[in-house]
């Protein structure tokens, strides 16, 4: 007997019996590792996210706005409230049949009830009108009752007056559809709305909360690339915010050179 085979056979039975246990689960890993390294050619093992989209909404009831806006072949949707509606003086039923004519993507129509009852009732008539409406709901427990019912009922919510981290986690687990952190607004009084959006971000990634996040209260283009850059699902903007978005000075004495040193070029 060698030294070697002395030490095995002083081993009790259950320590080899472990050792081989372990053995035999290291094999099946490999094996199992092998496998999906043999079939990488079809499937990777690590498979790429799906790269997410950037939407861009109008904020605005202004039907005028809404059609230059969606000639500009940019525009993924639009977001009302009563106090833009009470701007276009018009009736908001009139507003929103045109709206959702004009831009074939999600429409945002609130409602006024402050009842959960009252809430889902108005809902139920705003989303028959067409199936791109999107049912804003105020965060109040009500809302929350109301976004529960309607999401139960695969009517979209847009879950609005957001202005904290905790009222995005309790609407996601209700069931909205969306969430609108309004950002000016809590910038306005002397808040970081943005850090806000930041929070809630990553809050829905940490938990895979499918709630999409729709930065609002935009003030200026400055708002728009933070939401972008932290991996907001959305903004809303209004229609002058829109038009900064576009708009630069070289751009424009861009063109003018041009058009200056073509006129100096002999035509024809
Ligand atoms: O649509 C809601 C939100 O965007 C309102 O913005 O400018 O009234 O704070 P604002």
């Amino acid at each position: 007997m060698t030294f070697g085979e002395e030490e095995s056979f002083k081993k009790p039975v259950k320590d080899t019996f472990e050792e081989e246990m372990k053995l035999e689960i290291i094999k099946d890993k490999m094996n199992e590792i092998s496998e999906k390294i043999d079939s990488s050619e079809k499937k990777p093992i690590v498979e790429k996210p799906e790269k997410k989209k950037f939407q861009i909404f109008l904020d605005t009831a202004d039907v005028e706005q809404i059609r230059e806006a969606h000639s500009w072949g940019i525009l993924d949707g639009v977001t009302t409230n009563p106090t833009l509606v009470s701007k276009t003086g018009r009736s908001f039923e009139e507003c929103i049949h045109e709206i959702v004519s004009i831009v074939d993507g999600p429409i945002s129509a609130e409602v006024v009830s402050l009842d959960a009852e009252g809430m889902v009732k108005e809902a139920r008539e705003l989303a028959k009108i067409h199936d791109n409406i999107v049912i804003k709901i105020p965060i109040t427990p009500d809302g929350l009752k109301a976004i529960k019912v309607l999401s139960q009922e695969g009517i979209k919510t847009n879950a609005t007056l957001c202005f904290s981290a905790n009222q995005a986690i309790l609407v996601a687990k209700a069931g909205a559809t969306y969430v609108s952190p309004f950002i000016g607004r809590l910038d306005d009084i002397g808040h970081e709305g943005m850090q806000v959006v930041r929070d809630i971000v990553q809050i829905y990634k940490n938990y895979g909360f499918e709630t999409k996040v729709i930065v609002a209260s935009i003030r200026h283009p400055l708002h728009v690339i933070d939401a972008a850059k932290c991996g907001a699902d959305i903004v809303t903007v209004p229609f002058d915010v829109l038009e900064k978005m576009v708009k630069h000075a070289l751009t424009d004495a861009g063109i003018k050179r041009f058009l200056d040193d073509w006129a100096k070029v002999p035509k024809k």
